[in-house]
């Protein structure tokens, strides 16, 4: 079953007014057909962005991409409006509840393999180093150059180092720019202290980092040729989603161009973003297909389900022209291909809305009994996700930061 079919299940539920009773009885026979919560709350996404022949019929031309993707769009801030709606007691104890799971999931994976650092961001560039097998397109003969955009207070770098160190025999060294602390009171702290002890390896350019400014994407671009690129940047506009999409745009196209411009032949470019239904945000995906041999959209299972951020992936590069492809001569089916994937994304997050909505709306009225066994399997699926990403503990003289 897909997210789109789960998602109106989820919405028939919501349109009933179910007695405590009769909801209980719905949630029990969604759970024996495995339909709902957890398992799929937590699933990870992946799309391949490829020419294949999806039959999609609402999508014959460009003006169906946009049309649909219109629809896509508004369909997402009625849902996000109305999970922003619910009774705000029962929101808050949720987030809590996800929060400590997330925080359950960190705090574990810290304590019982010696890793430093671990934060969700350390844990989600951790699978997706594990489940693509990253470090196994580069060549353990030659020194591995990674260079982190956005990066403070640096755990991509933590999880990276712990990956390398404990599962391959590669030499590396790495380097990394963010909006400079000392500079920029709006960007993140050196709260880990990796920026006093690696003050060489961190590189703040001629103004403050900011990638959106051509001078410092000039200055790294030149500066730097790596294998590995990883950005995890954002602007956060929690207070106004409508604009997401827009407001990170800028962010978005500066990250692509200096990936394109540093990266060596056969480098892989990994970074997250949010949804993917403007123009211009297609047109750079494009961009990006073309110049790589493999890229994928992903919701890692780790990520946030209440979030629209994904990751793109985009292994092998081939070409490095900056060279923007107006969206009405893009393919056809590449464009059925990155609607399919943004539909999905987009349907597994309004689901996972959804869900957190029908619990808000019984929760008071449910037997302790069912709360244990819905906050169980919350636990289940997080421990068999920690399981599966095959964490081995690290020697102390491999930490970053001995203590
Ligand atoms: C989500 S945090 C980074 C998480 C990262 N993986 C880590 O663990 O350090 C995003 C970072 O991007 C920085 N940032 C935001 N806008 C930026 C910009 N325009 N240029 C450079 N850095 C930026 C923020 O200050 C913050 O340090």
């Amino acid at each position: 079953m897909n997210y789109k079919e789960l998602y109106t299940i989820t919405e028939d539920l919501l349109s009933k007014s179910l007695t405590a009773d009769e909801f209980i009885k719905h949630y029990n026979d969604l759970q024996q057909s495995n339909n709902i919560f957890a398992d799929n709350e937590y699933k990870p996404l992946t799309y391949r962005i490829q020419c294949n022949d999806d039959n999609n019929d609402d999508i014959m031309s460009y003006n169906d991409i946009v049309s649909c993707n219109d629809k896509l769009y508004n369909m997402l801030m009625n849902n996000i409006i109305n999970h922003d709606n619910i009774d705000r007691s029962y929101n808050r104890d949720n987030k809590l509840q996800n929060k400590s799971l997330h925080k359950i999931m960190t705090t574990l994976i810290q304590q019982n393999y010696k890793c430093e650092h671990v934060t969700t961001a350390w844990v989600k560039i951790y699978e997706i180093y594990e489940r693509f097998n990253i470090f196994s397109y580069f060549n353990p003969n030659n020194l591995l150059k990674i260079f982190f955009i956005c990066e403070l207070p640096g755990a991509f770098i933590f999880a990276t180092n712990h990956f390398i160190r404990t599962k391959t025999h590669l030499k590396y060294d790495w380097n990394a720019e963010s909006l400079n602390p000392n500079i920029r009171g709006d960007g993140f702290k050196d709260m880990f202290g990796l920026v006093r002890r690696y003050k060489d390896n961190y590189d703040f350019g001629p103004l403050d980092g900011d990638i959106t400014k051509e001078e410092n994407i000039y200055y790294y671009s030149n500066k730097y040729k790596v294998d590995l690129i990883l950005s995890d940047c954002g602007i956060d506009v929690s207070d106004k989603l409508y604009e997401q999409e827009k407001e990170n745009l800028i962010i978005f196209k500066s990250k692509i161009k200096m990936a394109l411009n540093m990266l060596n032949n056969g480098g892989i470019f990994i970074f997250k973003t949010h949804t993917l239904l403007m123009k211009s945000s297609i047109e750079h995906l494009y961009l990006l297909y073309k110049s790589f041999k493999d890229v994928y959209i992903v919701k890692p299972q780790s990520s946030k389900k209440y979030s629209n951020e994904i990751y793109i992936i985009c292994i092998n590069k081939e070409y490095g022209d900056y060279n923007i492809i107006n969206i009405s001569d893009i393919p056809i089916e590449i464009l059925k291909c990155i609607y399919k994937a943004n539909e999905n994304m987009i349907y597994k997050h309004m689901y996972s809305n959804n869900i957190n909505i029908i619990k808000g709306k019984y929760w008071d009225n449910l037997p302790e009994q069912i709360i244990n066994i819905i906050q169980m399997e919350k636990i289940y699926v997080m421990e068999n996700f920690i399981k599966s990403l095959n964490i081995v503990s690290i020697n102390d003289n491999d930490r970053l930061i001995q203590y």
